[in-house]
Parts: structure tokens; C-alpha cells; sequence
């Protein structure tokens, strides 16, 4: 018989095995909704420091076995100051940006290529080494890790009369070519080197540069592990989840701050706020300090970091006779140039409930119409995305909305008349046609004086 030592050990060890049996239970839900996403993660220059890095290397790894497509972005901070101080070369920074001189580029590509062939190398080791079990390959293949020149760059420049010469950002990101490695189950390695259409090395921010890789895949995540757990409030309470509004705030706080550490979270959460404002749906800031903070905040209710999102993108909705006024003064610039026909409020008025619109933190930020002209035949119209927010596909979800309504309701074509984005219309699957294409009324109703050109779509 068991003394009452081993009962409560055994009892300990039962409540142990069904908290996990439950939480792996409870994870399917969560590895359902990671599979398949695209996830930018950034590793600054002292995450690659911890103590925890190679279990971090192996929570990656399974991320990337659940079928999450990875882009790293990887920083070297402190290993560069180390190195430029060992070779005695000038190591200066202003308002937090390092200035990278002509005589220290070279140390500092060295040591940036050093941390990406050391993260390689972990990568390629499998996760035998970096846990206790192997986790990437059943049959022991190496993780693909690929690098390349995906980013271009072009210099800072001149700022407040400093020249931060090798010091560059971001000029363009080849997302296509980052795409075709992801779909090929490649993880992508990418440092904060990144070179100019002159063939020049410039040295970016981790921040700026998986902030830019994140909004040209149109990410579904951009996660920044960083020293601190996540964001606190001023009473030191980590806070979950907040909405890009909030974060620039806090944001705009800590650059201000004299302590490096503030002043880099806040560059951080800038880099976070941009990359939301652009169409990535969430961004994490996660501890690199604390064990399994990654594992914890994807994969459990309660997480483990901060989270900034602002999921109101996501609001495209029909537009009620309380959004007159602000598509009103939406359309009004696209009015005043041609592209768009003159509404007046009266009009939109009575035809409001033909309008969808996007609304971002109660700003309608996109609109676009779609009325009836016969049973089987709609008219797209309208269509308009405030000139900071083009480029993101709303206008496309825009469409795509009006074309599953025109659906409901029976229809089998769609028609739109435009003077200045035949290539859009094109590219949406339109196909250009004649006046005569047209139901008999519409075409009564043309007007001849603005030559719209006609585009038709089956639905
Ligand atoms: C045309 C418009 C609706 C597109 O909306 P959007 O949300 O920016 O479009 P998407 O993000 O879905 O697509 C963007 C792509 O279309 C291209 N595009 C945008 N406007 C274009 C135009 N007028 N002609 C050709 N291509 C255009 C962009 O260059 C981009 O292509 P890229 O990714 O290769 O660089 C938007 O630019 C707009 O509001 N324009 C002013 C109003 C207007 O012209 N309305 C149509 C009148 S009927």
C-alpha cells in the first residue's frame, strides 16, 4: 500500500497528465486556425543572446510543423556594438537610429551574416538538439531555411544634419519571391541587411524590416519577441490586447523616453501599429525571457504577450442612412477631379441601401455600389478607397461583396462604366464590351460626353 506521500505525489502527477491531455485537446482549435497562415516573426539582436534561444528555435520548428508558413527577421544590436567596440570603430546612434559609417559596413555585414549562418545552422540541426524531442521530420530531413536578396533598399539619408550613410530602409520587398519559398515549405531567413538598386549594403532596423515584410505579404501576423513579456500598464499589469489607436499612444510615450530599452519598445510598437494601419490582422509583442511565452499566446485562450489588433477592418458592411455624410465627403475629391459622377445628398440618400462600405475605427474608409437594373443585369458603381488605404485589396473585397449580393439576388452579370481604371476592372475578371452590351435603359442613360468605357463580368 502507498504511504500518503506517494498518494499526493501520484494525485499531483494525475492533475499534471489531464492538464495537459486537456490543454492538447483544446490546441486543435488553435492549430486549425494557424495552418496555412502566414506568420512574420522578429528575433532581435538579444533574443539571439537568451538563454531559451535554442527552445525558441524549436517552438519555430513547430510552429512550422503545424503547416504556419515562417518569415524570420532576425536583428544583431548588441553583437554589432561588441564588434565595433573590439575593433575600435566609431559606434554611434541618434534618436535611437544607429549611424552606419563606410568603415564599419563591412564589420557589421560580418557579424549580421554571422547570427543569420548561426540561426541557419540551428534550423538545419533539426529539433533534436534543440529539445528533447525531434519535431521537424519524422524521417530526420533538415527544415528548408532560404535566404536571399527579397528586400531592396535605399539610405535614410539626411536627418536634423546628420548623414547616417550605410544606415538604409526599406525601398521595396519581393513578396512574390518570399511567397513562392513559403509555398514550397521553406522557412525564410531574412536579416536586416539589405541591399541598394546601386548594388550598395545598407543596415535597416528588424523593426522596419519585418514591419515592410509583413505588409507586403499582407501577413496574418507579425510577432516581435521582445525582453520584456509584453505591454504593462502603469500599474505593471501585462495587457493582453489593444487597438492600434491605444498602442500609438503609448507608442509615441516611450520613444520619447531617455531609457534605451523604452525607446526600443516603442519603435517596436510603432512598427506594429504601421503594419495593422496596412492590413496585417494581428501583432503580438511576446517575452523571448519568459519559456514557451510563443506556445502560451498562440496556442492557449489566456496568452502570453500583448496582442495589437484592430479587427474593425474586417467590418465591410451595408451602409446605413447615417454614412451619408461621410461617404459624401469620401467621393467628394473623386467628384471634383471626373472620376467618379456627382451624387447629391438627396440621391444617396434614397440610394443608400444600394452602398457597402469599409469601416475603420469609425471611419468609412471604402464604399462602392451595386444597383438593380434589370432582374438578371447589375451596375457596379461608386467605388472609392480613401487614397491611404488603396492597395490593400479592399477595393477587390469591395467587389467581391457586391458581386456574392448581386448573386443572392438572381443576378447573372454585372456591368460597371469607368473613365479611369479600366486596368483595375481588368484585373478583377471584367471584360471589356459595348454600349450595346448594355440593357436597352442603362444604354438610353449613357452619358456620351464622358466616354466611359464599359466592362462586363458573368457573375
Ligand atoms: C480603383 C480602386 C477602387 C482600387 O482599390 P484598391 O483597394 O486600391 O485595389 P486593390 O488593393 O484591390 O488592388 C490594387 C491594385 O490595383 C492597381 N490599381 C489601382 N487603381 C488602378 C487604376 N485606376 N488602374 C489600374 N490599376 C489600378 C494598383 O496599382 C494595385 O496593383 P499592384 O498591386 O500591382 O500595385 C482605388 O484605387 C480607388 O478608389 N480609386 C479611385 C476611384 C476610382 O477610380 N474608382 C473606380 C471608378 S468606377
Amino acid at each position: 500500500m502507498m504511504n500518503s506521500a506517494d498518494d499526493n505525489h501520484s494525485a499531483g502527477n494525475d492533475s499534471a497528465q489531464n492538464a495537459l491531455v486537456d490543454w492538447f485537446r483544446a490546441s486543435t482549435q488553435y492549430i486549425n486556425a494557424h495552418r496555412g497562415k502566414t506568420f512574420v516573426i522578429s528575433l532581435p539582436g538579444d533574443a539571439l543572446t537568451s538563454e531559451h534561444l535554442k527552445k525558441l528555435i524549436a517552438d519555430l520548428t513547430l510552429l512550422h510543423t503545424l503547416g504556419v508558413k515562417l518569415v524570420i527577421v532576425h536583428g544583431a544590436r548588441p553583437q554589432i556594438d561588441a564588434a565595433l567596440a573590439a575593433a575600435q570603430l566609431p559606434n554611434d546612434y541618434f534618436a535611437g537610429v544607429r549611424i552606419t559609417t563606410p568603415e564599419s559596413i563591412d564589420t557589421i555585414a560580418a557579424v549580421v551574416g554571422a547570427q543569420s549562418i548561426r540561426l541557419e545552422a540551428l534550423f538545419s540541426a533539426g529539433t533534436q538538439s534543440a529539445s528533447s524531442a525531434p519535431l521537424a521530420s519524422t524521417r530526420g530531413e533538415a527544415l528548408m531555411v532560404s535566404r536571399g536578396n527579397f528586400l531592396t533598399a535605399m539610405p535614410i539619408g539626411i536627418r536634423d544634419g546628420i548623414d547616417f550613410h550605410h544606415t538604409g530602409r526599406v525601398r521595396r520587398v519581393n513578396a512574390k519571391a518570399i511567397d513562392a519559398r513559403l509555398n514550397d515549405n521553406a522557412l525564410v531567413l531574412q536579416s536586416t541587411l539589405a541591399y541598394s538598386l546601386t548594388g550598395e549594403v545598407f543596415n535597416l532596423t528588424a523593426d522596419e524590416v519585418a514591419g515592410q515584410i509583413a505588409i507586403a505579404l499582407q501577413a496574418d501576423k507579425l510577432i516581435t519577441l521582445i525582453p520584456q513579456d509584453g505591454i504593462t500598464s502603469d500599474a505593471g499589469e501585462l495587457i493582453a490586447a489593444l487597438n492600434p489607436t491605444d498602442a500609438a499612444v503609448l507608442s509615441a510615450r516611450y520613444s520619447q523616453s531617455n531609457i534605451d530599452a523604452q525607446r526600443q519598445l516603442g519603435s517596436t510598437l510603432d512598427a506594429c501599429v504601421n503594419a495593422c494601419t496596412a492590413g496585417v490582422k494581428r501583432a503580438h509583442l511576446i517575452g523571448y525571457q519568459s519559456n514557451g511565452a510563443l506556445i502560451r499566446e498562440l496556442f492557449t485562450r489566456a496568452g502570453a504577450g500583448s496582442l495589437i489588433s484592430d479587427d474593425s477592418l474586417d467590418s465591410l458592411r451595408a451602409a446605413s442612412i447615417d454614412d451619408v455624410a461621410a461617404i459624401l465627403a469620401l467621393i467628394a475629391p473623386l467628384e471634383a477631379d471626373g472620376t467618379l459622377v456627382v451624387r447629391s445628398r438627396e440621391r444617396l440618400e434614397t440610394e443608400i441601401d444600394n452602398f457597402k462600405v469599409i469601416e475603420l475605427e469609425g471611419a468609412i474608409i471604402a464604399c462602392a455600389a451595386l444597383y438593380r437594373t434589370t432582374p438578371s443585369f447589375g451596375e457596379i458603381a461608386c467605388i472609392a478607397i480613401h487614397p491611404s488605404y488603396r492597395k490593400l485589396g479592399l477595393g477587390a473585397r469591395l467587389l467581391q461583396a457586391l458581386n456574392e449580393e448581386a448573386k443572392t439576388l438572381g443576378m447573372t452579370q454585372t456591368f460597371v462604366l469607368t473613365t479611369s481604371a479600366a486596368h483595375w476592372f481588368i484585373d478583377q475578371g471584367f471584360v471589356e464590351g459595348a454600349l450595346s452590351d448594355l440593357p436597352e435603359q442603362r444604354q438610353a442613360l449613357y452619358n456620351l460626353q464622358r466616354k466611359s468605357k464599359i466592362f462586363l463580368r458573368v457573375i
